[in-house]
């Protein structure tokens, strides 16, 4: 079958899109307002970009109106900070709730029943519960446009300047220990997955010894 964007002529019962760039990992949001309200919220258009440093992004649609922000673009806009905590399996239910639209001074973390933890470098807390914290400076916004000039989709770039992994995420051999931590990722529809299986795959050939390196995320000259 083919089909165009944006006649979305698919003849299917369900937008097939959502489940086509799957696993989708969860970026689960949390930053401050002006005033120091707390939110937090899950983002599975959400993606590592570099290493060194390391940035990340993910993306949001409009809030109840076409052209409003949701919370967490304009806190972070507004603020500049903000973490992006890992979801895991365990705390799928929290991850789910924390979804909801609510007033932007309604504190997400507490209204779920998570922990918030100080963080070290910005402002926001991270969620005591799960496992990884990435501390995040905003570094830029870009805005892309939809096939309704008002329906825009927000990506949001920080910059990684901190990172808290739990003590007891990684393996013996000093490795996060991803099948026991079981990240969440989304999927179409109201799927859902997370990794349980892992499994290697080592380079070969003349430049092996570089591309474990670099698929190792070792930056070169740096330590
Ligand atoms: C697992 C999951 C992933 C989501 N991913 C996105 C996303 O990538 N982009 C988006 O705009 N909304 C996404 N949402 C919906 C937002 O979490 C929801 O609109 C939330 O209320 C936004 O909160 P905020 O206004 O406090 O930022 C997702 C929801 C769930 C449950």
């Amino acid at each position: 079958m083919f089909y165009e964007t944006e006649k979305n002529d698919h003849g299917l019962p369900y937008n097939p899109y959502k489940s086509i760039v799957v696993p989708r990992p969860i970026g689960w949001v949390s930053s401050i307002d002006r005033a120091g309200s707390v939110n937090l919220a899950p983002y599975s258009q959400f993606n590592n970009l570099g290493y060194d440093p390391p940035y990340v992004m993910f993306s949001a649609s409009h809030k109840t109106h076409a052209g409003e922000l949701k919370d967490s673009v304009a806190n972070i806009v507004a603020t500049g900070e903000f973490v992006c905590n890992m979801a895991t399996h365990d705390l799928r239910d929290a991850v789910a709730r924390s979804s909801e639209i609510v007033d932007p001074e309604v504190d997400e973390m507490a209204a779920v029943g998570l922990t918030p933890e100080a963080s070290r470098m910005v402002a926001p807390p991270r969620v005591a519960e799960s496992p990884i914290h990435l501390e995040c400076k905003f570094y830029t916004s870009l805005i892309l446009p939809g096939y309704d000039p008002l329906n825009t989709t927000h990506v949001v770039v920080g910059q990684v300047v901190g990172v808290h992994i739990h003590d007891d995420a990684f393996t013996e051999d000093g490795k996060i220990d991803t099948a026991r931590l079981r990240p969440l990722a989304r999927m179409g529809y109201q799927d859902y997955t997370s990794v349980d299986t892992v499994f290697e795959i080592t380079p070969q050939g003349p430049m092996a010894e570089a591309m474990i390196a670099g698929m190792g995320g070792e930056a070169k000259g740096r330590p």
